[in-house]
């Protein structure tokens, strides 16, 4: 994994599907993946006890120390301007605000990329890179200006499944989406180790029946996923950590009691196998398990039965390639599957082929 490089600026998982999955509370000890660090702040924010955010590349921890410690020394107003959701011309001045309260290597990292702080840094990973000039660049030859915030202002799910079959979905719009969506596009996008384990289907045409499926069945309006998608930014709603609300919950425990994060940069498998027996409750583990190979996965999924309290409860996702917990382990997983579907039909972002929940009984 290459330090330099910050693949995702954002999470790409919904956070309301985690939350949901986990039903965080104060006694939570929390194993996330970092990622964009949002879920991890989501996590903190609903108010579990800590949140070790965990990645096996620094440079997504130097991110999540930056947002959280923007909350500390920038008002909301700040905030949103320095992540880069409102205009500014003023990033690398709240940069040199927050610079003293960084650790030593997210602050030499931060020194070493300076580049990357003015543009906001929400937008500077390398999958959100990809994401946005699609939205900035190629929808508006596809589409006009007022047609896209039409689309993204429809109210009913039958007018906006109306809207994308009768103004939307062009002969042009197609194929700029299928060029975008086809695995050697995606590898601009995507970590290429992400399709270590992908076989060679194309997966273009199963990406426009994931829009489809998501289009016909999720609110556009709130799906802040779907105006960056095709906006380039948000419009009034707001990711998660990025609500006013909860920039508060995350700007006081930050002030209060800064050791609920700990950003730790090492291969999960790695990190778990440092951990006691029956210490994690929760655990967010985006769609890691898709990049591994089975025996890698399996040994994953003994350290999560070993290190989880009873009761602990599992999110993850699959993207391409399925990946679950090995049968030997079975006794001791369980899975609601009510509530596993209905996360499946909340789940606002379109491209994954499921996200799964699992509660560890022992
Ligand atoms: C799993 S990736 C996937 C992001 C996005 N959902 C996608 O499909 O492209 C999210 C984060 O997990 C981290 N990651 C991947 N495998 C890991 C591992 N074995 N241990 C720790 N972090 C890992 C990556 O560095 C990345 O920042």
């Amino acid at each position: 994994m290459h330090e330099d490089v910050i693949y995702y600026s954002q999470c790409w998982e919904d956070p309301l599907v985690v939350l949901r999955a986990l039903s965080i509370n104060s006694n939570d000890e929390v194993l996330s993946i970092t990622s964009g660090g949002d879920n991890s702040l989501a996590i903190l924010s609903a108010g579990a006890s800590r949140v070790t955010s965990i990645d096996i590349n620094p440079a997504q921890n130097y991110l999540l120390e930056l947002k959280y410690k923007a909350t500390q020394t920038l008002s909301y107003d700040e905030y949103l301007e320095f992540l880069g959701i409102r205009d500014s011309g003023r990033r690398i001045y709240f940069f040199e605000k927050i610079r003293p309260e960084l650790s030593k290597q997210a602050r030499d990292w931060w020194l070493d990329h300076k580049e990357l702080i003015p543009v906001g840094i929400i937008h500077c990973g390398r999958f959100d890179k990809y994401v946005r000039f699609f939205a900035r660049y190629v929808i508006p030859l596809i589409h006009r200006r007022q047609t896209i915030q039409n689309f993204l202002a429809t109210v009913s799910m039958e007018d906006q499944w109306r809207f994308y079959n009768e103004a939307w979905n062009s002969r042009l719009w197609k194929f700029m989406f299928g060029f975008a969506t086809k695995k050697q596009s995606l590898t601009r996008a995507r970590h290429g180790g992400m399709f270590a384990q992908a076989d060679n289907t194309p997966t273009s045409g199963e990406y426009v029946r994931r829009m489809e499926k998501n289009i016909a069945s999720v609110p556009i309006r709130d799906n802040y996923f779907m105006h960056y998608s095709l906006n380039g930014n948000y419009l009034s709603y707001l990711p998660f950590s990025m609500q006013e609300e909860n920039y508060k919950k995350l700007r006081e425990i930050c002030i209060k009691d800064n050791s609920r994060l700990v950003c730790v940069s090492e291969n999960i498998l790695t990190y778990l196998r440092t951990v006691s027996d029956n210490t994690l409750t929760k655990f967010n583990l985006s769609d890691i398990f898709e990049a591994l190979s089975l025996e890698k996965n399996n040994k994953i999924w003994d350290e999560i039965v070993r290190t989880a309290k009873s009761g602990a409860r599992v999110v993850y996702w699959n993207n391409l390639v399925k990946r679950t917990y090995p049968e030997y382990l079975s006794k001791y997983i369980k899975s609601d599957e009510i509530l596993q579907d209905e996360l499946r039909k909340q789940d606002r972002v379109y491209f994954y082929d499921k996200v799964y929940t699992h509660t560890i009984i022992k």
